[in-house]
């Protein structure tokens, strides 16, 4: 088998009835694309190379036109993560009410730092722009659910609640 043909029969057939289902929601396929990239991600974690490959042919979008999306879209993960991911907001509000003491804490309790992974693979550890809730600061994202306003010992707590 080429690499082509494996690139292109990497995604499952249930990847591909559910990114042909989100893309029929969205006028283009080009706004849809970040979707679609979102839906491998939640089954296999993180977009290889070979992956955004698959998906850009599966939407028919040019690769490079495929990554760039992805890279200002900065919860597709390029790279390998942990079983968690952990977005600690590093924007102005969460700044002002207490990030650092949280970002502190995570390194203290995890041994990582922003961009890092844990070396169990549990966690990664990543900044991220404001998460939409400042009313919250300083706010926390643990995979898909927002916790904020956090203290250091109700994060500690959220991270013991994770499962390993
Ligand atoms: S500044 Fe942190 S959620 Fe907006």
């Amino acid at each position: 088998m080429s690499r082509d043909e494996k690139i292109r029969s990497m995604l499952t057939e249930e990847e591909k009835g559910m990114i042909d289902e989100e893309l029929s929601h969205y006028p283009t396929t080009r706004a849809g694309g970040i979707e679609a990239l979102k839906i491998v991600q939640r089954r296999r974690g993180w977009i290889s190379d070979d992956l955004l490959l698959a998906v850009a042919h599966h939407v028919g979008m040019a690769p490079a036109e495929l990554d760039r999306s992805a890279t200002f879209y900065n919860l597709i993960f390029r790279r390998p993560i942990g079983r968690h991911v952990v977005l600690v907001c590093d924007s102005v509000s969460c700044w002002l009410m207490g990030a650092d003491r949280l970002r502190d804490r995570l390194r203290h309790r995890l041994g990582v730092g922003a961009g890092e992974t844990t070396a169990d693979g549990r966690f990664t550890v990543l900044p991220n722009v404001c998460l939409g809730a400042c009313d919250r600061a300083p706010a926390v994202m643990i995979d898909e659910t927002l916790h904020g306003p956090l203290t250091e010992d109700e994060l500690d707590r959220l991270l013991d609640s994770q499962m390993p």
